[in-house]
């Protein structure tokens, strides 16, 4: 697949149907991400990748433990108020959360800075090979409870967990404000010259 067709078709995947993914398509994920940069090339992530069922649905019950609470928190209401979007995003949270053990999951140990590009590439690689992901750092509230049950030792930090699975939708391009409008010239208060002579992107929302 082209680069920009794969980098502008990566959205949030949060429904799965419950196929595996190949370990060829894994490793080759895998190996994407581990090309990413770092600070002084620390290269500080390890990928935990979890597969068993069992597992997976321990981790989707601490995953539930905490999006109860974030989804009835008084910002989240308050949004659901305001935007049917937002209601909209509220119900797929819960399918989402309802998911969890349907996808592989993957954990992340180390500092911030340095893993997200990987998590970056590893998403990408994953979405070339036809498989959705989603970048969730929900559980990191949970951290002692998760490392425990993955056994991941006491000097690693948990980053992100990142669901990985076939969509039961497809790829679409993910609703982005208008690039232009965050674009400037030299300066601050000086917009981007050619604006509007350019195409806006479709999905731009
Ligand atoms: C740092 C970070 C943390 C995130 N945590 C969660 C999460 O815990 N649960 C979740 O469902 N999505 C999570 N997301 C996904 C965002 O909601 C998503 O990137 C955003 O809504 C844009 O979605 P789209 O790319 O599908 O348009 C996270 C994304 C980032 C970058």
């Amino acid at each position: 697949m082209d680069f920009f067709e794969v980098a502008t078709s990566t959205p949030t995947m949060r429904r799965f149907l419950d196929w595996p993914i190949p370990e060829a398509d894994l490793i080759k994920i895998l190996e994407t991400a581990n090309m990413a940069p770092s600070g002084s090339n620390a290269q500080p992530w390890e990928f935990v990748v979890v597969r068993a069922a069992n597992a997976r649905r321990e981790i989707q019950k601490l995953y539930e433990s905490v999006w109860g609470p974030y989804k009835d928190s008084a910002i989240i209401r308050g949004r659901t108020l305001l935007s049917p979007r937002a209601v909209k995003a509220l119900k797929t949270g819960d399918e989402f959360a309802a998911q969890l053990a349907m996808a592989d999951l993957f954990n992340f140990g180390a500092t911030y800075g340095s893993i997200f590009p990987a998590i970056e590439l590893m998403m990408l690689a994953a979405r070339a090979l036809g498989v959705g992901t989603a970048m969730t750092t929900m559980l990191t509230s949970k951290e002692s409870e998760t490392k425990a049950l993955l056994g991941v030792p006491a000097e690693y930090q948990l980053i992100a967990l990142v669901p990985m699975g076939y969509p039961a939708d497809g790829f679409k391009r993910p609703m982005r404000k208008p690039v232009f409008a965050r674009i400037h010239d030299e300066r601050w208060d000086r917009a981007w010259p050619h604006s509007a002579s350019l195409p806006r992107s479709s999905g731009e929302g």
